[in-house]
């Protein structure tokens, strides 16, 4: 996906920093991915904006194109290497254009990079963005430019991003980095280095800039925001170590998530990626304790196999999941929750699936993300285990867990209808140029009949019908909650 810039000055934002004058070079980039590559984006654009970097939307016109990449799927690396090959046609008609690689697939190939992919000038793992400057230089100089070391404390928690392609309404603002959990299929471990957490007044701080800058939510993202952990800096597994006085005053996710609710209380708070292992009774407390946190979860399971689970090392039970979906409808019982699942991981047989489809059952998501299983290098899946269930059984398998989803989607999208809910705007319906487009608090799309309505209005819309995905209704009046 491209990213659509927004006209910095249109937006007349102090995280915006000026170019230069009469330096005024173009940036050409793009990400694919998780939410955390696009806000890593914001970050790069931002660094850049020092150097003289302003960005563009045309990539004919850039003196410098970076991609920055996911690895977590052999078809998300496939997508970019063909992406490469039209930076290659491009940059034929203009030579002197750079090219530099981001994130994941940077940190996994290294300067492998260099020599697979000739058009790549540089290659820039997650947590090197601030060494951009220097790695422009090498290249400007004709020498290989790779910085692929991951960081003990980098958060980039000092960086105002700049802003790329959002709709002036909602923003991501990133409060973890890296992830100790290791799954054994997932790549992220490797390629984004340990946990670490990022300072809350510098989270604060970004929350507040966005806030005056007109954006009305903010999501609050990490590989696994429940084991959020602030003492000072350092990675999460140094804690063990740290002084009784660290200990004593070190911030948990659910009290940053209350310190962001009480710094903007008119603005809504959302949160992702939840680990089941991971989620506290306190955070669901907080949310709902606080009616600017959204009431919606993105739990990821994998797979409803407690045997599955184990090999994917999970640090959960197929009933301690369901124990918590449980406590979860206990302490807000109107909250969206939605999936990440895996279809056909090494040993999965037909009864682990059909437990898969049994607890979906169980839970009835509101959505979710599905995906077939796909090997990774170097992951300890990948070393431990064959890659042994059939592409043809793999892909009838996640056919039956999307089916379900869908009727499942359908079946929640429904409880809405007759229902009044809230909505922020975001933006114009891609469908009609009459309606607005906006999410109510359970993360479900919502459209309705623009009227005098603009976006980042908070407004109350009666639902009169829906689909699978998206609820339909008419606005009754403006939101008395936020
Ligand atoms: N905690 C992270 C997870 C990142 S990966 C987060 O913030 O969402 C996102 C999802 O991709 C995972 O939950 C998993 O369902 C899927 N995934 C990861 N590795 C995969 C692999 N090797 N094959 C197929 N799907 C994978
Ligand atoms: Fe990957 Fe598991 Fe972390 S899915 S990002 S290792 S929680």
């Amino acid at each position: 996906m491209q990213e659509k810039i927004i006209d910095e000055n249109k937006q007349g934002s102090p995280l915006v920093m000026e170019p230069k004058q009469g330096n005024s070079k173009k940036l050409f980039i793009e990400s694919y991915g998780c939410q955390m590559n696009f806000s890593d984006s914001e970050i790069v654009a931002s660094i850049l904006a020092h150097q003289g970097y302003d960005t563009t939307q045309k990539l004919e016109e850039a003196d410098l194109v970076l991609v920055n990449t996911c690895s977590i799927r052999d078809k998300a690396e496939q997508t970019v290497r063909k992406r490469l090959e039209q930076y290659n046609a491009v940059k034929k008609i203009n030579p002197n254009m750079k090219v530099g690689v981001l994130g994941c697939m940077a940190e996994r190939l290294k300067s492998k990079f260099l020599e697979e992919e000739k058009i790549v000038d540089m290659v820039v793992g997650p947590d090197a963005y601030k060494d951009l400057p220097n790695l422009l230089q090498e290249v400007d100089e004709g020498r290989e430019a790779v910085n692929v070391i991951l960081s003990k404390d980098e958060t980039y928690g000092d960086v105002s991003p700049v802003r790329l392609g959002g709709n002036g309404v909602t923003a991501f603002v990133s409060i973890t980095r890296g992830c100790d959990n290791m799954c054994t299929f997932c790549v992220v471990p490797f390629t984004r280095g340990r946990e670490r957490s990022r300072d809350p007044q510098s989270i604060i701080q970004e929350v507040n800039d966005l806030a005056e800058n007109g954006y009305k939510e903010v999501t609050l993202l990490g590989q696994n925001v429940d084991s959020y952990l602030w003492y000072g800096g350092g990675l999460k597994k140094d804690f063990k170590t740290a002084s009784e006085m660290q200990k004593a005053t070190a911030t948990h996710f659910a009290q940053l998530l209350e310190l962001v609710a009480l710094a903007q209380p008119k603005m809504r708070i959302r949160f992702s990626t939840s680990n089941p292992q991971d989620m506290t009774e306190d955070v669901l407390h907080t949310m709902a304790k606080y009616n600017n946190i959204c009431n919606y979860i993105h739990l990821p399971v994998q797979s409803g196999s407690t045997r599955i689970l184990k090999e994917m090392n999970r640090q959960h039970t197929r009933e301690e999941y369901m124990q918590l979906i449980d406590t979860v409808r206990k302490i807000l019982p109107d909250c969206g929750i939605s999936q990440d699942l895996i279809a056909g991981f090494p040993t999965e047989t037909e009864a682990d699936h059909q437990d898969t489809l049994s607890l979906m059952e169980y839970v009835k998501y509101d959505f979710g993300f599905m995906f077939m299983y796909s090997e990774r290098p170097g992951t300890l899946a990948a070393r431990k285990l064959e890659d042994d269930i059939p592409e043809e059984t793999k892909k009838r398998r996640l056919q039956e867990i999307i089916n379900l989803q869908q009727k499942h989607s359908a079946y929640r999208t429904r409880q809405f209808v007759g229902k009044t809910v809230e909505v922020l705007i975001e933006k114009e319906s891609k469908k009609s140029e009459a309606h607005w487009s906006g999410r109510n608090p359970q993360n479900t799309v919502v459209v309705f009949p623009k009227e005098a309505y603009q976006p980042g209005d908070f407004v109350m819309v009666k639902i009169n019908d829906c689909t699978s995905t998206t609820l339909i209704g008419e606005a009754v009046g403006y939101s008395k909650n936020l």
